[in-house]
């Protein structure tokens, strides 16, 4: 699998696709892990010279008051601060403007272009990967850069189209740091066979996780769900959720509600309300998982890994992905697959 180490990037105009879906409220960025995360793949380009343009989406956009909400300019804003240089936020998805400012770019500038997803509002054109739209991406780009881990499973016009065009005209592509990172980690983790086996499963999409919680069955000891997917489990489950300010993914009908009403809970079930700190305390009280206090706090660290995991899990079972079946690759494409499909995620050794 080709890294962003084996490329030439002097020069060249790249396309990264980042994720910089960031959860934003009244106009602030509540938490920019995922544009931290992205950094070292922006800057090791810049330093290469490249002309770096920046594609991400923001939350899902199906009607015209989803503009605002999702719009990426707080995003420019913070990335600034935190490269240290002059971002060139793009208000557009294409068009003059965009293209102007792409053809004047000078190496180490750096474009961020409108939320990728504004091109929903008008029948869905990145969410079904509308090849004039990738086309539209892909004009006069030379590299793309894959470092969006929490995208990699979805098969639109900047995750797949794209690629897949500049593939197609003998064009570079590779993926950056962060997908790298990822990758090596969750390769330990599938390759890991210790037992006991704990797997922490955090996040808020049932919906995307569902083959992994399955694929978990058969390999983990315990199984532990935790944050906003936990209630959405359980209201599936038919237990009665809603306390506080618990968030319950709305939608999860039809097939996915009966594979989780066929999943099995244990008596030692807890409903633990809340975040880590939380989650401790629970353990420390009501010991439901016979962790100690020193295994509590890795698992609270793991929820957070957890759900960018399962996403890249579910991304090789997604036959449509391009590159989630290019990720399972950096093994053998059947093993990864099979290791993918188990969904192994955290390995706590006791
Ligand atoms: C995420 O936050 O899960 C990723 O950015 C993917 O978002 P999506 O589920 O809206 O495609």
């Amino acid at each position: 699998m080709k890294t962003l180490k084996d490329l030439n990037v002097e020069n060249k105009k790249v396309i990264i696709r980042v994720d910089f879906n960031v959860p934003i409220k009244e106009g602030k960025i509540v938490d920019d892990t995922r544009i931290v995360g992205a950094l070292s793949t922006i800057n090791h380009c810049l330093e290469q010279n490249a002309k770096v343009i920046l594609l991400s989406h923001l939350g899902r956009v199906k009607e015209e008051a989803d503009l605002a909400k999702n719009d990426l300019a707080p995003v420019a804003v913070r990335l600034e601060e935190l490269l240290g240089k002059k971002v060139t936020f793009i208000n557009k998805t294409r068009g003059e403007e965009l293209e102007n400012a792409v053809a004047s770019m000078q190496p180490q500038d750096v474009v961020l272009v409108q939320n990728t997803r504004y091109e929903d509002l008008d029948g869905k054109k990145e969410s079904k990967n509308d090849p004039e739209l990738a086309k539209n991406m892909a004009k006069n780009i030379d590299v793309f850069v894959m470092d969006a881990f929490g995208s990699a499973h979805r098969a639109h016009s900047s995750t797949y189209g794209v690629p897949e065009l500049l593939n197609k005209s003998g064009k570079e592509t590779a993926i950056g740091f962060l997908m790298e990172k990822e990758i090596v980690s969750l390769t330990k983790c599938v390759e890991a066979k210790a037992h006991p086996y704990v797997a922490v499963l955090g996040g808020a999409k049932v919906s995307d996780k569902i083959n992994v919680i399955e694929g978990l069955l058969n390999k983990a000891d315990k199984i532990i769900i935790g944050g906003a997917m936990a209630y959405t489990f359980l209201k599936a489950k038919g237990v009665e959720v809603g306390i506080g300010s618990s968030s319950v993914q709305s939608g999860v009908t039809g097939t996915t509600k009966r594979r989780i009403q066929g999943i099995k809970t244990g008596t030692d079930r807890k409903f633990i309300r809340k975040k880590g700190f939380e989650l401790r305390q629970q353990q420390q009280q009501d010991d439901p998982f016979g962790l100690t206090n020193k295994q509590a706090k890795f698992a609270k660290g793991a929820s957070i890994v957890g759900p960018l995991l399962t996403m890249l899990g579910t991304s090789v079972a997604n036959k449509h992905a391009g590159w989630g079946a290019t990720i399972s690759g950096f093994g053998n494409v059947a093993s990864g697959i099979a290791a993918f499909a188990i969904g192994v995620l955290i390995v706590l050794h006791f």
